[in-house]
């Protein structure tokens, strides 16, 4: 089969022939792939920098998609923990990782949105114990899955969803998908620690790509600017584009009702992501939440990988041509 095949950490994939993969159990199938996305947790999983990510090497980038099986049918699926993933004419499907997709789902819409939709959809419905009419802060809110988080938090019935990023008019057209306000994180760190405990005090749901800096910094003016501190502020780290880690201050855990928690995989079990899936899924299909994919023929991957890309827009790959 034709592949994305990385060969070393510090190169782009290249487009190669390579040995299909084999199945190693009997709830596994060989599947054509339709359409997989290129995330962050790709790229990273390409350069070996995820948390998950081990030193083996070649792989073949890519952790979910869209496949047809040999019975013809469509499915979403999650690549099993391989070095063999969904960048590729075929993947191995665990079928206990897949879900079929309704008639006339779009491959390309499915595999852009699942990842980064999905994100704020667990974290909502499985980590934090959000209820509708609660408040929701998106820090990261420009970006793929930030964009989709703003949506999410609406659909499920948020009475007011704030967003916070850089770029002025990705933070602009937040609007249009459903924010309330929004809140520049661009300039001074500390000024716009400050802007956000101005507007986001009140929240009940703190949903964060960003962590570093921008984190540590908006926690204290988040808890410090409260009416009442006893309420529950749940602060979920999801994404860490601004910083692997930060500091958090002892004062915020003792002073407020303060829960940090993370999602992600591992946080949450595979069970509870699949169990989300055809939920998510229907959501997407029935138009309830815009996606801005992409798409390009796998034979460009090398090409399109190292091209700057577009921010706030999912590139997916379509290995069939
Ligand atoms: N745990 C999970 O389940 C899960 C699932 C999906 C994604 N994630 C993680 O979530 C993060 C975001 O994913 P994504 O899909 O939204 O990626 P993306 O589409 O590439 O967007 C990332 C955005 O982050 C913003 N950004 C980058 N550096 C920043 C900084 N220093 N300060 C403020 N903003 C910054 C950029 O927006 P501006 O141009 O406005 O600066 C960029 O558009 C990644 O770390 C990803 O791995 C986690």
């Amino acid at each position: 089969m034709r592949a994305a095949v990385v060969r070393s950490f510090d190169s782009a994939p290249r487009y190669e022939w390579f040995d299909l993969p084999q199945l190693a159990g009997p709830s596994e199938v060989l599947a054509e792939v339709l359409a997989a996305g290129l995330h962050p947790r790709v790229r990273s999983q390409a350069d070996g920098s995820h948390y998950t990510s081990g030193k083996e090497l070649p792989i073949i980038p890519g952790i979910d998609g869209v496949g047809r099986l040999p019975d013809g049918r469509q499915v979403y699926f999650v690549a099993p923990s391989t070095p063999y993933g969904t960048l590729a004419e075929k993947a191995v499907i665990d079928l206990r990782r897949s879900v079929s997709l309704p008639e006339g789902a779009d491959p390309v819409r499915i595999a852009a949105a699942m990842n980064p939709a999905m994100s704020s959809w667990v974290a909502l419905r499985r980590r934090a114990d959000f209820q509708p009419g609660q408040r929701v802060l998106v820090l990261g809110a420009t970006g793929n899955s930030g964009q989709m988080a703003i949506q999410i938090a609406k659909l499920l019935g948020a009475s007011q969803v704030i967003g916070a990023g850089r770029d002025p008019e990705r933070l602009h057209a937040l609007m249009e998908l459903g924010a309330d306000e929004t809140v520049s994180l661009e300039g001074d760190p500390k000024e716009a620690a400050d802007r956000l405990g101005e507007a986001a005090a009140e929240v009940d749901v703190v949903i964060d790509y960003l962590w570093g800096k921008p984190a540590e910094l908006a926690m204290l003016p988040l808890l410090t600017r409260r009416s009442d501190r006893g309420r529950a502020l749940t602060w979920i780290q999801i994404g860490s584009v601004a910083g692997p880690s930060a500091a958090v201050p002892s004062i915020a855990l003792r002073s407020a009702n303060f829960r940090l928690l993370g999602s992600g995989q591992g946080s949450v079990s595979t069970a509870g992501y699949v169990a989300e899936f055809p939920s998510l899924i229907d959501a997407i299909t029935a138009g309830k939440l815009k996606v801005n994919a992409v798409a390009f023929p796998l034979s460009q991957v090398e090409e399109v990988w190292k091209a700057p890309s577009d921010p706030g827009q999912r590139i997916v790959f379509s290995p069939q041509g």
